[in-house]
């Protein structure tokens, strides 16, 4: 029976190794982590994550094939493979501040893996790293390996939160990379007979160490490229009176473009665009390639823009000011079905009203209170490190809004500001309100009111 152990409970590594287990019964699969609350909620009826799907896969495999436990060493000393999922958030401090990775979670459970290893074993890496990683990884095994034969191989995930079951039950391609030796390919052929458990052989790709590294960095950088690009043209379609979706629609049909992740946005958020953007960013100056390193900078310029311009919006239409006006936001976490506030662009929005004065109540029924209050006191960056532990919170009641309620309570001119484009405009511009929706045609009031870059 192959053994695995995932360190890291976290949105990638718990999700993954549930799905692992449930798709393979002949495999035991431990997930461990250093957080013990973190830990005892996987082993609860309210898991320390919300993915839809997720609580079915869990029961169904959890005491059987899937264990969740904070004995970090002993599991790891049993497994064949080993996967490695712990965080690997920006530096804020020292060299590379603000762009590197930080990279000593990954550097402890190397080196925690070196002490307790008897026998050979397979090391995966899974969290999003920096090119090359592996090799300091190798180092780090190999330098203290007591004759123990270590593979290491990048696995990068793909999955996105909020989709992450699905995504893992039917992924486009697992990708796997390896040493391009006798023994690096046995290793890459090991994990792969795990996928091909329910991956169709063709959408495993296998490459080398290197390539797969640097894949998982040039797939988000492209992804957060496309919402930069269309963003970018969202503002020009509010300044020309064109509609984004329609652009997006008659863009989107050119095969060659395809329609996915073309819609404008406040901004995108999540743990990984801007971590993993910054991080290549860093990667091509190290590299001595400052023009390919501006390039990509561009796609983090422009979505911060679109963010500040949202506020510019929201501030300009109220003659120039919130400062005491009662301003609710519907939605905190990063997009939905989720409760993961990382990065949210409500975090940057939520603070640029409140530094207008405003009276912001906030409202999101996977996100607690406490949380949102520790993403609005915390500075960039901070929200990757342990302290952001997130909460079991998934209440997870949909409720239709009363907007013909919520307009007569209100003080008039009342004002609807959509950053995902998710309301239906015209319904409620018929009840009375004053509708911002991104990149498209403005309301009279919203024309007369431009907003200030
Ligand atoms: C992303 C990648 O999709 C995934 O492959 C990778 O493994 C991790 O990073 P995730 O961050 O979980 O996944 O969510 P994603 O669905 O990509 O959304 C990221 C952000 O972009 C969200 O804030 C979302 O609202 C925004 N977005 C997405 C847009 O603004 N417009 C779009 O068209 C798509
Ligand atoms: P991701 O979104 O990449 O899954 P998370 O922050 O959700 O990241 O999860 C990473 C997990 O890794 C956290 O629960 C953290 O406690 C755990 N972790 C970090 N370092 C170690 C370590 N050395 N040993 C075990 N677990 C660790």
């Amino acid at each position: 029976m192959v053994k695995i152990c995932c360190i890291g409970a976290g949105y990638v590594g718990g999700p993954t190794m549930a799905v692992i287990a449930v798709k393979c019964p002949a495999i035991e699969v431990v997930v461990v982590d250093i957080s013990k609350p973190r830990i005892d909620a996987w082993n609860s009826d309210k898991l320390p994550i919300y993915e839809p799907g997720l609580d079915e896969v869990v029961k169904a495999c959890r005491g059987k094939n899937l264990f969740f436990s904070t004995d970090v060493e002993k599991h790891v000393a049993e497994a064949d493979i080993i996967f490695v999922s712990v965080n690997t958030p920006t530096k804020t401090r020292g060299l590379g501040a603000g762009k590197a990775a930080d990279l000593t979670y990954w550097e402890s459970a190397a080196r925690m893996i070196a002490d307790v290893s008897k026998s050979d074993k397979i090391v995966v890496e899974k969290s999003t790293v920096p090119v090359k990683t592996a090799e300091a990884i190798e180092k780090i095994l190999t330098h203290n390996s007591k004759g123990i034969n270590y593979q290491i191989l990048s696995n990068p995930e793909f999955l996105a939160e909020g989709t992450a079951i699905e995504d893992l039950f039917k992924p486009d391609r697992v990708l796997i990379g390896g040493r391009e030796t006798p023994e690096g390919r046995k290793a890459v052929q090991a994990l792969k007979e795990v996928y091909a458990h329910w991956v169709p052989e063709e959408n495993i790709i296998t490459t080398n160490l290197w390539s797969a590294e640097l894949s998982k960095l040039a797939a988000n950088a492209f992804l957060a490229q496309r919402i930069s690009s269309v963003n970018a043209m969202s503002a020009l379609c509010e300044a020309t009176g064109a509609n984004v979706s329609e652009v997006s629609y008659a863009i989107g049909k050119d095969s060659r473009i395809g329609p996915k992740f073309l819609n404008a946005s406040v901004g995108f958020g999540g743990s990984c665009f801007q971590k993993d953007i910054l991080n290549l960013v860093y990667i091509c100056e190290c590299n001595g390639l400052p023009e390919v390193a501006n390039y990509w900078k561009q796609v983090i310029k422009i979505n911060d823009y679109q963010k500040s311009r949202f506020v510019n919006r929201v501030v300009s239409s109220m003659f120039n000011t919130v400062s005491g006006k009662k301003v609710a936001i519907l939605g905190f976490a990063f997009k939905k079905d989720t409760g993961d506030t990382r990065e949210t662009p409500a975090i940057d929005v939520c603070k640029g009203l409140l530094g207008d004065k405003a009276h912001v109540s906030i409202y999101d029924p996977e996100v607690t209170e406490d949380q949102i209050q520790r993403d609005l006191a915390m500075n960039k960056f901070d929200w990757d490190h342990p302290m952001h532990l997130q909460p079991a919170s998934p209440s997870a009641i949909k409720q239709e809004l009363d907007y013909q309620k919520i307009f007569d309570n209100m003080q008039k001119p009342a004002f609807i500001f959509d950053g995902r484009n998710v309301v239906d405009a015209e319904k409620l511009r018929g009840i009375g309100f004053i509708v911002y929706s991104i990149g498209k045609p403005l309301d009279a009031w919203l024309k007369d009111m431009p907003a200030i870059a």
